[in-house]
């Protein structure tokens, strides 16, 4: 089936969902999401959206924060343009009928103003902690009553329509300027793949913590924006960032869930097997510090000790308050049977978030032409190194709303329709009676890129990965040419290619920074590695 639309919007988390509404007005809407329409990380997000809400804070600080915390990475321009722009988002949610939990007496703020690792200020506004949940929720209502948008579900985009491999210019577009025009699309329940032509794409795909073997991720994170636009040829950055958020549920049941930082925020402690309080030994800011540092104090003391956890313990403040301001972390540890208001939460470190990706301008634009990419998928230049807490909703609002303009824009001055496209052709391709192949390669790369591409990473462990992912690639490449495709499928494929590209951008730089910390160069070398790790069109890293 071919589907005709202005704006393919692939992906229904924050970043999907507000660019959807906002270009609605404008055109015909299509948005593919590959499970249900609310499975997204946007769904899950606890903490809240940073931004500047209260008399006491300023953007000046917001700015700061965001840059100290990205070591030396950060886009400045870009940051100013994000924080300054935050209260205006809040607001468009607000007006989407976004309920924010309200502050109490003189706080300087309507909000109840939530605190994270690495903010000199109270300034995370949240529902209490089902803030992403809330935001979906509305976002999702206002897209159903839209009658220009169409929402389609369980469908998973494979490969973006670019022009250059329509014309058979070559596999990559590299030294031409490139156009997309959609993208092919698998129908998971009618098996059946789908041309959707549009005149702007966005990717708002989400993050990639699948690729790793704990992740606070749902299953929805495999990467797909970020492989997708890399085989079309666009620009991808700063793969080696990825965060390790510190507390995740240790539990054989929870499937990492996440135990929010604002539980640190309102006096949470981080102590050992023994009760002893850790973290003032390795930052000033003590529990609080950036997660990149907490999460490897953590990392460090389990591998001195051996235990399997340490403990996060707030047990001290008082019961009521902590069952209103955490209701869900409260409700979803007592299945467990851990009652936090009396007991110690135990706790790990698992993969949370991804700072590079699709290389974008400040309008989300990225290097292929009529292709957008906005969220977790795309690389702005805001986090640097290393993410602020709370930054990236705040990031996702901020560039749906410049994308929209600017996408509008290019539809108004550019009204080209797409050329003739052919359909998707799956002949040859028979279905597969040995699905195990899948299941042991999607295993082992989650394995490896936690065993040897984790938290604290060494050159010896870097190329022993890479030696086994281009392996794995080599397998996955001639099984997806061969058998009928399927989402496992087509993620896996993903997975494969998100993990070279972590592993690479890893090997690359040569120095420790924000997330990236390698034992062969323990430092940060301002001289030489100032810089974003780019991997250009042809596979090249620079
Ligand atoms: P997502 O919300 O992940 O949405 C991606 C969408 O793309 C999904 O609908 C998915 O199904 C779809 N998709 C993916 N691939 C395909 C494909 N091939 N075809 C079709 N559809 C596809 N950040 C904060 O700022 N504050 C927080 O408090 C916070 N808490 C968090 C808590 C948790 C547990 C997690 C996991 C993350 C948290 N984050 C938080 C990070 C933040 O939630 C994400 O970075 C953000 O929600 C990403 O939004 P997005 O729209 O880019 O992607
Ligand atoms: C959290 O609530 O700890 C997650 C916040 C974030 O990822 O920014």
């Amino acid at each position: 089936m071919e589907i005709k639309t202005d704006f393919l919007v692939i992906g229904s988390g924050i970043a999907g969902l507000t660019f959807a509404l906002k270009v609605s007005k404008y055109g015909t809407v299509a948005i593919v999401t590959k499970k249900n329409k609310i499975e997204s990380s946007t769904n899950y997000a606890q903490g809240g959206i940073a931004s500047v809400l209260n008399d006491g804070d300023s953007f000046d600080l917001h700015i700061k924060d965001t840059l100290i915390t990205g070591d030396g990475l950060c886009h400045e321009d870009v940051v100013k343009m994000v924080v300054e722009n935050g209260p205006d988002r809040i607001r468009d949610l607000e007006g989407w009928g976004v309920k924010f939990t309200g502050g109490e007496g003189d706080t300087g703020s309507k909000y109840d103003l939530g605190k994270e690792g690495g903010h000199s200020k109270r300034r995370i506004v949240h529902a209490s902690d089902f803030t992403g949940q809330a935001i979906e929720k509305a976002l999702i209502e206002r897209i159903e009553s839209n009658k220009n948008i169409k929402l389609y579900e369980n469908m998973i985009a494979i490969d973006l329509i670019i022009q250059s491999k329509v014309n058979k210019w070559g596999r990559f577009g590299a030294d031409r300027e490139d156009t997309c025009w959609g993208a092919y699309v698998l129908d998971i329940k009618g098996n059946a793949i789908h041309t959707f032509l549009s005149k702007v794409t966005l990717l708002a795909t989400g993050g990639a913590g699948k690729v790793y073997l704990i992740t606070s991720n749902p299953d929805i994170a495999t990467g797909d924006g970020m492989a997708m636009a890399y085989r079309a040829g666009a620009r991808i950055a700063n793969m080696e960032f990825i965060q390790f958020h510190p507390t995740c549920l240790y539990h054989p049941e929870a499937k990492s869930f996440l135990i929010s930082e604002a539980l640190r925020g309102e006096g949470g402690i981080l102590r050992l097997g023994d009760g002893t309080p850790f973290m003032k030994i390795y930052h000033s800011s003590g529990d609080l510090a950036p997660r990149d540092i907490v999460a490897r104090a953590i990392d460090n003391e389990l591998k001195k000790s051996g235990d399997d956890c340490v403990f996060l313990d707030i047990s001290h403040r008082d019961a009521d308050l902590i069952k209103r301001r955490f209701p869900n972390i409260y409700e979803r540890c007592l299945s467990f049977g851990i009652d936090m208001t009396k007991e110690l939460l135990p706790v790990v470190p698992a993969a949370h978030y991804i700072c590079g990706g699709v290389v974008t301008d400040i309008n989300g634009e990225t290097s292929i032409k009529k292709l957008y990419a906005c969220g977790e998928t795309a690389f702005t230049g805001l986090h640097g190194a290393n993410r602020l807490a709370s930054n990236s909703l705040l990031e996702a609002l901020v560039f749906s709303h410049s994308a929209s303009i600017k996408s509008v824009k290019d539809l108004k001055d550019d009204r080209k329709s797409p050329p003739q496209i052919p359909q998707w052709d799956s002949s040859g391709a028979v279905d597969s009676d040995e699905s195990v192949v899948v299941s042991q390669n999607w295993d082992e790369i989650r394995r490896l890129m936690w065993n040897y591409v984790g938290i604290v990473r060494s050159d010896k462990r870097l190329k022993r990965a890479k030696r086994r992912i281009q392996l794995l690639q080599e397998e996955i490449t001639e099984y997806y040419w061969n058998f009928t495709i399927t989402s496992d499928l087509v993620e896996l494929r993903n997975i494969a290619i998100v993990a070279r590209l972590i592993i690479e951008s890893a090997l690359t730089r040569k120095e420790s920074r924000g997330l990236h910390f390698n034992r062969d160069y323990p430092e940060r070398d301002d001289a030489n590695w100032k810089t974003d790790t780019i991997v250009d069109p042809r596979g090249r890293i620079q």
